[in-house]
């Protein structure tokens, strides 16, 4: 794995990944495909006062996404949506302490999902004050 690449960091998150899995009910739902190789992913939020209490994800992608979605996951808990909207595939990276070029669109679908899933969550959001 090292010949290719992978931090440490990523290969932990791969083994051992945090936050998979689906939540009933969600706040917020966001689901994208990724447009180079397909793979698709599943993001579901539970937000309390505009903060993200409970984040899992779900997906058909490749270690790397699933590395960046646990990541993502990690990163976004107890976050301010108004700050985890702004989460960059670049800022997932770094976490990570880098990912290999041919994977960086991977990193993509972790933060398009959550970003989606933020949107969904403000979309009810504006719908529920207009009754
Ligand atoms: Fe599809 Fe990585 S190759 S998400």
């Amino acid at each position: 794995m090292a010949q290719i690449g992978y931090s440490e960091k990523v290969m932990k998150h791969f083994m051992n990944p945090r936050n998979v899995g689906t939540i009933d009910n969600p706040d917020g739902y966001g689901k994208v495909g990724n447009p180079v190789c397909g793979d698709l992913m599943e993001m579901f939020i539970k937000v309390e006062d505009d903060v993200i209490t409970d984040i899992k994800f779900r997906t058909f992608g490749c270690g790397s996404a699933i590395a960046t979605s646990s990541m993502v996951t990690e990163m976004a808990k107890g976050m301010h949506i108004d700050e985890a909207i702004k989460i960059t595939r670049a800022d997932v990276a770094d976490e990570l302490e880098g990912l290999p070029p041919q994977k960086m669109h991977c990193s993509n679908l972790a933060a398009d999902a959550l970003r989606a899933a933020i949107r969904d969550y403000l979309a009810r959001k504006e719908k529920r004050a207009k009754g």
